[in-house]
C-alpha cells in the first residue's frame, strides 16, 4: 500500500515517483501493476474523455464518478483526485466537496490549483483532508491566462511561483504538482521543499513525474502535442509495455529529456 509516508521516503532516498492520470478501473489497474505509485484522477478527463475544450466544464459529480471507478480498480496505488473548477469557491463548499472525493470516491488526497487559498488549505488539513498543491500552468484558469503557455519565464513570475510553493507547504500541502515551468525553477522548488514535488513539463530535477495517460499513449486527437509529452506506446507496442517504459524512464531520470523541457 502506497501512503504519503512511502512517497516522502522515496523523496528522501532520491528515488523518483511515477505518477500517471487514470479515469477508470481498467487503466488504473494496468498502471498500478506496471509500477505507477500515484494515480491522479485529473480533471483533464474533461478534455481526454469528455471531448471538452478545457477542464472548466468538469463538475464535482464527474470527479466523484471517475474517482470511484479508479479506486475500485486499484489495491495499493495512492489516489489523488482533482477539485474541479468552482468546487472550492467557498471554504464550506470546498470541505464538503473534498469529503465527497474521499468518502464517495475513495481518494487519499485532493488536488487544488493555485496558491490563493492558504487558509482553506489549513482548514482542510485540520479536517484530515490531505492536500496536493498545483502551481505553474493552471488549466482551470485558462480563460484568464489566454492559452496553455509556459509559466515563470521571467524573474518576477519565477519568484512568485517559488514563494507560492513555500507558502503551500507551510499551509499544510503534502505534495505539489508544478506544470509547464522552466526546469531550473522546478529544480529549485524541489530542492527547497521537504514535500515531494511532481513535475509535468518541468524538467527532470524534481521528485517525480506525472503525465496524462492518453498523451503518453499517443492518443492526441487534435495533434497539438505539448513539448513535454512523449508517446511511450510507439516504441513499446502495448499499453502495459508503454506504462512500464514510462515508469522505468521516470525512475532512471531518462524522461523527461532536454527536448521535453523548457
Ligand atoms: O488534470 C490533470 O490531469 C492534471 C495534470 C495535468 C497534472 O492536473
Amino acid at each position: 500500500m502506497i501512503t504519503i509516508n512511502s512517497l516522502n521516503k522515496l523523496k528522501q532516498q532520491g528515488e523518483k515517483i511515477a505518477v500517471l492520470t487514470s479515469y477508470d478501473a481498467s487503466f488504473a489497474k494496468i498502471a498500478e501493476n506496471a509500477g505507477v505509485e500515484v494515480i491522479l484522477v485529473g480533471d483533464s478527463l474533461g478534455m481526454v474523455v469528455q471531448g471538452q475544450g478545457s477542464t472548466v466544464p468538469v463538475t464535482m459529480d464527474h470527479m466523484v464518478y471517475h474517482t470511484a471507478c479508479v479506486t475500485r480498480g486499484v489495491s495499493k496505488a495512492f489516489v489523488i483526485a482533482d477539485m474541479p473548477f468552482m468546487s472550492h469557491a467557498s471554504d464550506e463548499q470546498a470541505l464538503l466537496n473534498a469529503a465527497r472525493l474521499m468518502q464517495e470516491g475513495g481518494a487519499q488526497m485532493v488536488k487544488l490549483e493555485g496558491a490563493a487559498e492558504l487558509d482553506l488549505i489549513k482548514k482542510m488539513t485540520a479536517q484530515s483532508i490531505p492536500v496536493c498543491g498545483h502551481l505553474g500552468l493552471l488549466p482551470q484558469s485558462i480563460h484568464q491566462l489566454g492559452g496553455y503557455h509556459v509559466q515563470g519565464k521571467d524573474k518576477q513570475d519565477a519568484r512568485k511561483i517559488f514563494l507560492d510553493a513555500e507558502a503551500l507547504e507551510e499551509a499544510g500541502a503534502q505534495l505539489l504538482v508544478v506544470e509547464c515551468v522552466p526546469a531550473e525553477l522546478a529544480k529549485e522548488i524541489s530542492k527547497n521543499l521537504k514535500i515531494p514535488v511532481i513535475g509535468i513539463g518541468a524538467g527532470v530535477d524534481v521528485d517525480g513525474q506525472v503525465l496524462v495517460l492518453y498523451d503518453m499513449l499517443g492518443m492526441n486527437s487534435d495533434g497539438l502535442q505539448p513539448r513535454f509529452v512523449k508517446d511511450f506506446l510507439a516504441e513499446a507496442g502495448s499499453i502495459d509495455g508503454a506504462i512500464r517504459a514510462y515508469v522505468q524512464s521516470v525512475k532512471d531520470a531518462a524522461y523527461p529529456g532536454r527536448e521535453h523541457s523548457y
